[in-house]
């Protein structure tokens, strides 16, 4: 998904989400981070799956053609899998679709991958990790939401802290390689320690694009993990 990723390296792949980002001027955001990470969360939002609405894939075409990060698009919408291939056309890498959200999950996953894209299932705080099982075989990473989805700059929900170590040992047994993703209320002072529990892409808002300079706070989260 990655080129070269491992847990051995130390350290995780930083996904700044343009959510806390000017929606006036996301090309510029972007181009202002473009190298410095390799990968850009997307959260498209409907206003029926959380209570905001963000944008759909006539931007994210048009920011593709500003951009070669990895489009890493979050769909919190309802019905997500009438729009798996309108996002797909549109430049996404890697799509993540809510377990909430879908019936025919595996179905969607499957979508995603006769794509050609990347895979991930993804679910709210207060559903229960049993709610992935039977799709990783289906899934190139999940996504934890840290945070009741739908608005940037929350605050890091504290008990989940233990359910992305309890994914990190169901993801560990498996044969085949799926990432665990976080979304949600990360920063400086926590990061570190959610690496240290599991997670290997980790979505930053508020942290990166909610800063006045997003390029030191980039620095500024690696160098939490600077021995
Ligand atoms: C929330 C979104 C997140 C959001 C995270 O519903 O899915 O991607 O941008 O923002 P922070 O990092 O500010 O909590
Ligand atoms: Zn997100």
């Amino acid at each position: 998904m990655i080129k070269n990723y491992s847990r051995t390296d130390g350290k995780p792949i930083l996904c700044p989400s343009i959510l806390s980002a000017d929606f006036a001027a996301l090309g510029e955001a972007i181009e202002k981070v473009e190298d410095h990470v390799d990968v850009i969360h997307l959260d498209i939002m409907d206003g029926h799956f959380v209570p905001n609405m963000t944008i759909g894939p006539m931007v994210i075409a048009d920011l593709r053609r500003r951009s070669q990060l990895v489009f890493d698009v979050h769909l919190m919408i309802e019905n997500p899998l009438d729009w798996i291939e309108h996002f797909a056309n549109s430049g996404a890498d890697m799509i993540s679709i809510h377990q909430e959200a879908c019936p025919h999950l595996l179905r969607g996953l499957q979508q995603i991958r006769d794509l050609g894209l990347k895979a991930g299932v993804v679910i709210n705080p207060g559903t229960p990790l049993a709610a992935v099982e039977e799709a990783l075989p289906y899934a190139d990473f999940v996504l934890l939401m840290t945070v009741n989805p739908g608005f940037g700059g929350q605050q890091y929900i504290d008990t989940m802290t233990d359910k992305i170590s309890r994914l990190r040992q169901v993801v560990d047994q498996l044969d085949n390689d799926v990432l665990i993703q976080i979304d949600g209320g990360v920063n400086p002072d926590n990061i570190a320690r959610l690496y240290q529990a599991g997670a290997d892409l980790i979505v930053v808002g508020n942290a990166v694009f909610g800063q006045p300079d997003p390029v030191q706070a980039v620095e500024t989260l690696r160098a939490c993990f600077v021995s």
